[in-house]
């Protein structure tokens, strides 16, 4: 079977960190075409570096990374140091890139990868705020029809918010940008938070990640050992959820996850609700599925795929 050829847009962050780890360490399934960086987590100049930082952890400084959008399309930028630390990846303490960033601005990669590549061939990962998809999008409305898939870190309904009472962070972040996308007419598969939160770094999960007992093993357990600092307190849960990698091992092993073809729709127009993915999920609505809305995930098999691709670098 041919590796499935993807592009990982993201705002690095400790579980996007994950996310590019757990996709470099399975070139047999998934061809990394490139990584384009966007504002989100930090601003845009610290996910360049953290991209880079990830990929250099993993021996992979021949994967190009590209510099985004520094700003939502129609919002001030907001970001989440407090969760993700000053750098965007507190935690270990990992060297600064040496890899260089490429020249072309990511939204023109996205773009002439899209046109110089088969149809239907490439899947967009976005796993931070969408505008760069959204923007590639606007730019180049030809390339809509050539995207295979798009498997993206975003959302939630019955978890409800965690930026807002109702809105996730990376849609809340840039809902413009989330609207083009959901209304785009891509096959879509959402990770919203109804799923990630069931995806958690437990103490005997993190001490297994250790346990692999590399440099990356040994990072991973430093970086969600430091995202998981934020979440019992306010969930009462023990552990940090693992977002974007979710959408990582969708694409590895769609089995270990259940789904629901749904009706999203973005709020743009409300402050009070600005961001919320208003799903259809008893059908209320005449609105057409546009996208399969991730609910269930077998959360040990899930980390026992991370463990063991994770060894793999
Ligand atoms: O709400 C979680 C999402 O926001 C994740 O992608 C995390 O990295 C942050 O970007
Ligand atoms: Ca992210």
């Amino acid at each position: 079977m041919t590796a499935g050829q993807i592009i990982i847009d993201t705002d690095p962050g400790q579980d996007d960190a994950v996310a590019i780890l757990l996709a470099l360490a399975c070139p047999d399934a998934l061809e990394v075409l490139g990584i384009t960086c966007v504002a989100g987590n930090v601003p845009l100049e610290l996910t360049t570096i953290n991209a880079r930082i990830i990929c250099e952890l993993a021996d992979k400084g021949d994967v190009p990374v590209f510099a985004g959008c520094d700003r939502p399309l129609g919002r001030d930028l907001v970001t989440a140091e407090h969760v993700h630390g000053r750098s965007g990846l507190d935690g270990p303490t990992l060297p600064a890139p040496t890899m260089p960033l490429q020249d072309k601005h990511a939204v023109d990669f996205i773009i002439d990868t899209l046109r110089e590549r088969p149809a239907k061939s490439v899947t967009l990962v976005p796993i931070g705020p969408l505008t760069n998809i959204a923007t590639a999008f606007k730019n180049a409305p030809d390339i809509i029809e050539k995207v295979k898939e798009i498997v993206l870190m975003g959302g939630a309904h019955f978890a409800q918010g965690n930026v807002t009472p109702v809105a996730e962070f990376n849609i809340h972040v840039d809902p413009h940008a989330a609207e083009i996308v959901f209304g785009a007419g891509v096959p879509l598969v959402m990770m919203p938070l109804d799923v990630t939160h069931k995806a958690l770094v437990t103490r005997a999960r993190n001490a297994a990640i250790r346990a692999i007992g590399t440099p990356v093993g040994r990072a991973v357990a430093e970086l969600t050992g430091f995202f998981e600092r934020y979440n019992p307190d306010r969930y009462g849960e023990d552990g940090a959820p693992l977002h974007d990698p979710c959408t990582i091992a969708w694409l590895l092993k769609p089995d270990l996850f259940k789904g629901r073809r749904v009706n999203v729709v973005i709020e743009t127009q409300s402050e009070l609700t600005m961001g919320m993915t208003v799903t259809d999920w008893w059908g209320c609505t005449d609105r057409p599925p546009n996208a399969t809305f991730i609910h269930d995930i077998d959360a040990n098999g899930f980390f026992d795929l991370l463990i063991e691709r994770l060894a793999r670098l």
